[in-house]
């Protein structure tokens, strides 16, 4: 169902792989608010990935861009109010990577290069992406910014490694930009901190399995799936949330309030049964 939260507004979301993808369902849902989008990901995904045929599904304009590049961030800034004829009102930053993460290093064994590019794409480039934006005076008065985080920014989930760390900057980043951006052009600012979710990242998290069944168990309404987080991302976008900014929303069934379920507890029981 659509209510038209988004009317004449214009977004860029970046991060969009392939169906699975937060940022995919993000795209749609903001198209069928009323929205018009640019979508923006690495050369690399845009060449083997999926995006041009989201791209040509939303007639979304596709701009490559490497998020740690601030050349290719101004690109997608400039590009995309030209393409969609005025300053952008909001932006889905959707993007996480770490090459520890995809080679088993173990968060005591960590390789400091690989754990530089973590930090670098998974939360350095939405500083880079605010601070391209803010010199252009790209986003309107009033625009929404968002990026994707998890709930080990404050908690230790087992195997979450140096992504942990990338997202409690990420976090920082969103409080400290979002006091600026707001003070000097009304701009909001959050990070939207999600359940589990089974997408090309989040299954390169070796543990993730395991993390979203335990989840899944202790909240209460159980996971947040990605069209449910999509949801929660056009809300932020629209009019309805002006007052917003600078928070970490917990979107996650209510995981971020629980510590032992009763089901966790029968089953925490049964493991000392003989
Ligand atoms: N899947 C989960 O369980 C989960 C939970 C909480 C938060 N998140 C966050 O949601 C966001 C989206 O992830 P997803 O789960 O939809 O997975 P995904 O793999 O579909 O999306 C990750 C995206 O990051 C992009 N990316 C990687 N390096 C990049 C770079 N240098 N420049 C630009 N883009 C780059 C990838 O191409 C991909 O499109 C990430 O920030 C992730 O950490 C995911």
């Amino acid at each position: 169902m659509s209510y038209g939260l988004l009317k004449g507004k214009r977004g860029i979301i970046f991060g969009a792989l392939n169906e699975m993808s937060i940022a995919w369902k993000v795209a749609e849902q903001a198209v069928a608010e009323g929205a018009i989008i640019t979508l923006s990901n690495t050369p690399m995904a845009v060449r083997m990935g999926e995006v041009n045929a989201l791209s040509e599904k939303l007639n979304a304009p596709v701009i490559a861009a490497d998020a740690t590049s601030v050349a290719d961030l101004e690109n997608v800034f400039a590009k995309s109010q030209e393409l969609l004829g005025g300053k952008i009102d909001f932006v889905l930053h959707s993007i996480g990577m770490s090459m520890n993460v995809r080679k088993k290093r173990e968060y005591d064994d960590l390789d400091y290069d690989m754990f530089h590019k973590t930090l670098d794409i998974s939360a350095l480039s939405f500083h880079k992406m605010l601070q391209v934006a803010k010199k252009m005076d790209a986003i309107a008065e009033g625009g929404s910014v968002i990026a994707l985080s998890y709930i080990a920014a404050q908690r230790v989930l087992f195997g979450y490694n140096d992504m942990a760390d990338a997202k409690s900057l990420l976090e920082s980043i969103t409080r400290s930009f979002g006091y600026i951006y707001g003070r000097e052009r009304g701009i909001r600012i959050n990070t939207i901190s999600q359940s589990p979710t089974m997408t090309t990242a989040g299954s390169g998290v070796g543990v993730m399995g395991n993390l979203m069944d335990f989840s899944e168990r202790v909240s209460p309404l159980g996971n947040a799936k990605a069209d449910e987080c999509a949801n929660y991302c056009i809300v932020m976008f629209s009019d309805l949330t002006r007052k917003v900014t600078m928070q970490n929303l917990f979107h996650d069934g209510g995981f971020s309030s629980m510590a032992m379920s009763e089901s966790a507890m029968t089953q925490y029981l049964q493991s000392f049964e003989k």
